[in-house]
């Protein structure tokens, strides 16, 4: 029947009661706070932070100096849950490890979830700083036989089968759409397909052209996980990429995806998607 999973419900249950004994606040909404938006977090009020090598059962942060927290707080009076930095698959974590956050943030009551990434843009149509809101994605590791709902499934969480599509809800979309115009950054507004690889490496020309072939528009190295183990627990999902480089499919092209581009473009932008995700999560909020 496949081996046991080490995050049972009890396991996630530890975690989630860790954090509600620990905290006031009773957040619908959970924010995974990307690239570029890790400053969210900051201007949470009345918050109560917990490192993840606080928290029991989380895995261990591998990168050093970067920020890894769960930060939960009042985001203009509305209880929220960030995660400050997220697990990748290219740290070495399994697909399940990478999104057992998400599972604990449904144990503490979250129904409604924010996922957020850096991404290079394959669409042409895309420039750096855009921002794409997610209206699908690839699963390109499940082609492979990979999955983070892979093994043991337990009922309590999900159906051994979930369905995936309508996984961006239609609805969270349109109203970002509109506070998008309201706070005048409609002009970056794309909605397109998202894949996901697992990196760490960037794609090469051969890939990328492959990828478009088939209908992607920006590729990361996250947020799959989460939103399958998002969508299986019955949240609802709203999920965006900030487009922080161009994707390069010329083989004459002299320039290559670096990380530090990656970086630029978030801090650039971070302030726009402060606002974004702020006005966003209170428009949810007061529906
Ligand atoms: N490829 C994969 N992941 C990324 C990229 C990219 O070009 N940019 C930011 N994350």
């Amino acid at each position: 029947p496949g081996d046991p999973h080490p995050y049972t419900y009890e396991v996630i249950e530890q975690s989630s009661r860790f954090l509600l004994e620990r905290t006031k606040h009773r957040p619908r909404i959970g924010i995974i706070c990307g690239s570029g938006l890790g400053g969210l977090a900051e201007l949470l009020k009345d918050k109560d932070v917990f490192p993840y090598e606080e928290i029991p059962n989380f895995p261990a942060s591998t990168v050093p100096g970067h920020a890894g927290r769960m930060v939960i707080g009042l985001l203009e009076d509305v209880p929220v849950i960030c995660m400050q930095g997220r697990f990748h698959c290219y740290e070495g974590y399994a697909l399940w490890k990478c999104a057992m956050p998400v599972r604990v943030m449904k144990l503490t009551g979250v129904t409604h979830i924010i996922v957020t990434n850096a991404a290079g843009g394959l669409n042409p149509a895309y420039n750096v700083g855009d921002i794409m809101l997610l209206k699908d994605h690839i699963n390109m590791q499940g082609f492979a036989g990979d999955s983070p709902l892979k093994g043991r499934n337990d009922e309590r969480f999900g159906p051994r089968f979930p369905a995936m599509n309508n996984s961006y809800d239609q609805r969270l979309r349109q109203l970002a759409k509109q506070v998008a115009k309201d706070i005048g950054i409609d002009q970056y507004i794309r909605e397109g397909v998202y894949v996901m690889l697992g990196g760490p490496a960037y794609e090469t020309v051969a890939e990328l052209r492959l990828l478009r072939m088939l209908g992607v528009d920006a590729v990361g190295m996250s947020t799959v996980p989460e939103v399958m183990v998002a969508r299986h627990c019955g949240m609802t999902v709203f999920a965006f990429s900030l487009i922080t480089n161009e994707c390069i499919t010329d083989y004459d092209a002299q320039g290559e995806a670096n990380h530090e581009e990656v970086i630029e473009t978030a801090n650039k932008r971070q302030n726009d998607l402060n606002l974004f995700v702020t006005r966003v999560v209170s428009s949810m909020a007061s529906e």
